[in-house]
């Protein structure tokens, strides 16, 4: 492609060294389809005519089918997919192919076959994120009247719906959906008509180029969009904190698949066994996904490394925007789908999860808020029921069975009622604001997701 400046072939080590075509002829069909639409444009400015057109548009056609059905043959030493289609066009069409790559560069056409590929895998990803909410909400629905002790520093807190917990998440991934979304605005800018990096003599109808690509936007600045890969850097950020929930609920699920918890048993088909303990029964996609988050976390660093230090505009640095994202994309569209499916078959394990919840120290909080009802002031009720608790502890006697003069000693503001605290269900049901564990609250949540969810 550029042979007249040079008197010999680059090296072979350099051709292997450099080539992207393994990786990036995954962009061959937003290559193809920005390739008409410039050809379009081309025609529209007389550089080539309505017949030259067709047959380029025919010819890329003929290429992108063939890389379909896996007969195109992609050849390395034509470095990548921009230059193994451009080439096999001319080989094809002859003459009137070598005409396509007026007033481009690979600079603005890689940005564009990028931008292009990461809106359509954002919004893919997008709707199996959804999937996989709907298959959590399937799940809380399913275990509607299940409690849990809540956790923090993995110490038994206060109690909650299971529902609420796994409400958690819904939440947590409704923000990706919105931020992915949220990207994809700043990714629908078109490039091409940058150039390799100050546009071109030859200015072309950018707008509608555009319009024919589905882009909102024009980039308005060259230099920059050559050179701009921060719209691959958010998407692998988007990517990398999917990952990062999916990584909390895996852990999640791993402890409370545990002997120690047994909260959960995942389905056959999503565990594994051992080759040497016969009686395992391992929860891999969750250790997996755990695992993999690393990697989208690494890809993300490893674009913005990349970027660092780059001085304008385009530099070859930024081949290296592709295997991170094209590996984060297929991780965690995997990770997403087969959630969505070990979520849809998991099942609680009731009498487990309501004998954690019988740990009367998960009402010390209520016993608090109690006394503070009767006037005593936050910090003292904090006080009395931190006694009121070593004293259960150090005599075995849970507080339900603590007799009520011993209450009396500790605060006078004790009567009888104080045993209406230890029921499960009035302490979830008294939790009633906004956002709080009541089973009022979690159906709401649920029928609000529902809806939400079918839109
Ligand atoms: N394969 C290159 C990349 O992904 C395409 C752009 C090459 N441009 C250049 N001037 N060498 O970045």
């Amino acid at each position: 492609m550029w042979k007249g400046r040079f008197k010999s072939e680059p090296s072979s080590l350099l051709t292997l060294y450099g080539e992207s075509i393994s990786f990036d002829w995954r962009l061959y069909k937003q290559d193809i389809i920005g390739s008409i639409a410039h050809a379009k444009a081309l025609e529209r400015k007389g550089i080539i005519n309505t017949e030259e057109l067709k047959t380029i548009k025919d010819g890329l056609e003929s290429i992108g089918k063939d890389i379909e059905q896996g007969t195109f043959e992609f050849d390395t030493s034509l470095e990548d997919i921009h230059m193994n289609i451009e080439s096999a066009l001319t080989e094809r069409i002859g003459d009137t192919g070598a005409k396509l790559h007026t007033a481009r560069s690979r600079n603005d056409q890689v940005s564009l076959d990028m931008r292009m590929y990461c809106k359509e895998e954002i919004s893919y990803l997008i709707k199996e994120v959804k999937n996989l909410q709907s298959s959590l909400i399937n799940c809380c629905e399913t275990f509607s009247e299940v409690v849990l002790p809540g956790y923090t520093h993995l110490q038994r807190g206060q109690p909650v719906l299971f529902a609420h917990h796994l409400l958690a998440y819904v939440e947590m991934l409704s923000r990706d959906t919105d931020r992915m979304s949220d990207a994809i605005k700043r990714i629908d800018v078109m490039p091409l008509g940058s150039g390799a990096l100050a546009g071109s003599t030859i200015s072309l109808d950018r707008e509608f180029i555009a319009q024919e690509l589905g882009f909102s936007k024009l980039s308005q600045n060259s230099m920059d969009a050559v050179s701009d890969r921060d719209f691959v850097a958010e998407t692998l950020f988007c990517l990398a904190m999917v990952g990062i929930h999916l990584s909390r609920l895996s852990e999640d699920i791993i402890l409370w698949t545990s002997a120690e918890f047994d909260f959960l048993t995942l389905s056959d088909q999503h565990t594994t066994g051992s080759s040497l303990m016969p009686q395992k029964k391992n929860p891999d996609i969750a250790e997996l996904t755990r695992g993999k988050t690393g990697r989208l976390n690494g890809n993300l660093i490893s674009i913005m490394t990349t970027l660092k230090g780059l001085p304008m505009t385009y530099n070859r640095d930024l081949q290296e925007d592709k295997e991170p994202l094209f590996d984060s994309i297929d991780t965690i569209q995997n990770a997403v789908a087969i959630f969505s499916e070990m979520i849809g078959e998991m099942k609680v394990n009731e009498e487990k999860t309501l004998e954690a919840c019988s740990d009367p120290f998960l009402f010390a909080t209520d016993i608090a808020d109690y006394l503070v009802l009767k006037g005593v002031p936050f910090r003292e009720a904090h006080e009395i029921v931190g006694k009121l608790t070593a004293h259960s502890v150090e005599s075995g006697t849970p507080f339900q069975e603590i007799k009520m003069e011993r209450y009396l000693e500790f605060s006078c503001h004790f009567d009888e009622s104080v045993f209406d605290l230890f029921d499960i269900k009035s302490a979830l049901n008294s939790r009633e604001a906004t956002g709080a564990p009541s089973p009022k609250n979690v159906t709401i949540q649920i029928d609000k997701w529902k809806t939400k969810l079918s839109d």
